[in-house]
């Protein structure tokens, strides 16, 4: 018997990604194309001009997949492909383009939410059995949940404003990182990792957002304005114009990447010590699953893992280029759909995405 092939496409956001995946989870061809590089230069996403590089892009990603597995669409088992959440018209490329697909080749077709493909990546890599605790943090997201089976999440908190990711872009921005020589061509947030270890974080304060609300939801907004509010006091003093480099990057820089790092912790704590008072974890080898763009900061995972040595859970980040936006992860969604036989649809069906 021949093991079931699944292709998995992703545009729920600015990479258009796809995946030919079998049923060991063995990866057999993938492409990605970035919009990363575009969106940097215009200072965020424009989701008319995502969706225009996705449309431009999708049928050769999907093609060099398919090539580099050497699979042809007649020999799949399943498509799948991220329906929700994300950006509407992003969303709508891979959609539009899968639905095709598979009313061309009468193939079922596997609707997957990118948040819970992000947390089940992880079992592509390491045997990690349900339930464990997982924590995502990206440009676009925070929340932390418990993974109690593969459609089965218990949501515990998630950001009331924005996600740590976007409040570290916008943070660099606002300091020019774009024109520092050593971090042109790096996100704001690697701009920021990379800055704030020449810096000493002492020089300034940031208060630690939520303190009084006992929750495990994020908020990393007010800390944003906090940080703004300094960058603009220290402009006046320098006398240096809104747009040019202060002095004290680095030291701005890494105050705030700790801030943000102590708020996500305690947040995690807070979850931690939730799902142990309600027995809601294993007491054989619990585990915590960090992922998304922002896990690939070591400082972060460093102050994540005083949290979990703390409280004798096992810490996994898989590695970067699964954390962040791909097609693997959603070929990785559809393969443990497929064998569960859970949220298969019939290639004839109505599917509609939804950005929520
Ligand atoms: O998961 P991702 O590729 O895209 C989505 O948000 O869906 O994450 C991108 C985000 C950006 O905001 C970027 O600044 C942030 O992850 N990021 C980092 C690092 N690398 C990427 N933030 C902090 N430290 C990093 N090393
Ligand atoms: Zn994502």
């Amino acid at each position: 018997v021949h093991s079931r092939l699944v292709l998995g496409i992703e545009t729920s956001c600015d990479e258009t990604g796809a995946a030919v995946m079998d049923e060991s989870g063995t990866i057999l061809g993938e492409s990605l194309h970035s919009q990363k590089e575009v969106h940097l230069k215009t200072g965020g996403i424009i989701p008319t001009v995502a969706q225009r590089l996705h449309k431009e892009n999708i049928a050769r990603v999907v093609q060099e997949a398919l090539d580099r597995s050497g699979v042809f669409p007649s020999q799949l088992s399943a498509v799948a492909t991220t329906v929700k959440p994300g950006l509407a018209l992003s969303l709508g490329i891979g959609l539009d383009f899968s639905l095709n697909l598979v009313r061309r080749y009468e193939k079922p077709f596997i609707p997957i939410h990118h948040m819970e493909a992000h947390a089940l990546t992880v079992r592509m890599l390491h045997a990690v059995d349900f339930p464990f605790l997982v924590l995502l943090i990206s440009g676009g997201h925070a929340l932390l949940a418990l993974a109690r089976g593969i459609d089965d999440f218990l949501l515990l908190g998630q950001t009331l404003d924005e996600a740590p990711g976007d409040t570290l872009d916008k943070v660099a921005r606002r300091l020019s990182l774009i024109n520092h020589p050593m971090c042109s061509t790096l996100s704001g947030g690697q701009a920021i990792e990379h800055l704030a270890k020449e810096g000493d974080r002492s020089k300034f304060w940031f208060r630690s957002p939520m303190g009084q609300h006992y929750d495990c939801n994020f908020s990393f907004a007010g800390l944003r304005n906090q940080v703004t509010m300094a960058i603009c006091k220290k402009e006046e003093e320098e006398g240096v114009q809104k747009g040019k480099m202060l002095s004290c990057v680095n030291d701005i820089a890494a105050a705030t990447l700790h801030t943000v790092a102590s708020h996500i912790a305690k947040r995690t704590h807070r979850a931690i010590l939730f799902c142990k008072a309600k027995s809601l974890l294993p007491q054989n080898n619990p585990t915590l699953v960090v992922s998304g763009g922002v896990a690939s900061n070591k400082y972060i995972r460093e102050t994540l893992k005083i949290v979990t040595d703390a409280t004798e859970l096992q810490l996994l980040c898989p590695p970067s280029k699964f954390c962040t936006d791909n097609g693997v992860m959603i070929a990785w969604n559809g393969v443990e759909r497929l064998k569960e036989g859970k949220g298969i649809l019939s290639h004839a069906e109505e599917v509609t995405y939804e950005p929520k």
